[in-house]
């Protein structure tokens, strides 16, 4: 297994549709056990593939704190097929380093996907599975926390930004 490196915003990558995955081999499992090393190591709650640079649709999460024991997911083309209420809360991103936010999102998902096997998983959630799941599909679909919350936050973020950079190439 390998740590790889997390793409950061703006990079394109993090911008762009993944592709479903449709083959289950060798490279797809190096893939995934690498991008669980990767969470681990990060640590983060959750990865998706193009946060690693890879354009796939695959994520992986796991939202146990550490005296817990693990509940490791590994979610292949996933897509959410019901979403109920409305929950806000604050959220980081580790494409976004040293950047939280509060996005609103639905309280309680269902999601559908296949597991690293190629079997079906399907998976009802709240609370921080639930917005772990919304966040991880976000990224598969090229949308960043950033994208959710309202224009006058983006802004702000966005010179946040480009102030940081200025100053790091001082
Ligand atoms: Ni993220």
């Amino acid at each position: 297994m390998a740590i790889l490196r997390i793409t950061k915003y703006p990079e394109e990558v993090l911008k762009k549709k993944t592709e479903p995955v449709k083959e289950f081999g060798p490279g797809l499992q190096k893939l995934i056990d690498d991008m669980i090393e990767t969470m681990y190591a990060a640590p983060g709650v959750g990865l998706a593939a193009n946060q690693v640079g890879v354009s796939k649709q695959v994520t992986v999460i796991d939202v146990s704190s550490r005296d817990e024991a693990s509940s490791l997911i590994v979610l292949i083309n996933p897509e959410i097929i019901h979403a109920e209420g409305e929950d806000s809360c604050e959220e980081g991103c580790l494409s976004i380093p040293e950047y939280t936010t509060i996005v609103k999102r639905a309280e309680k998902v269902k999601v559908r996907g296949l597991d690293r096997s190629g079997a079906l998983l399907e998976i009802e959630a709240e609370g921080l599975l639930a917005r772990a799941l919304q966040h991880e599909i976000d990224h598969l679909n090229g949308f960043l926390l950033i994208d959710r919350i309202g224009r006058i936050k983006r802004e702000f973020f966005r010179k946040r930004f480009v102030r940081e950079q200025a100053v790091g190439k001082e």
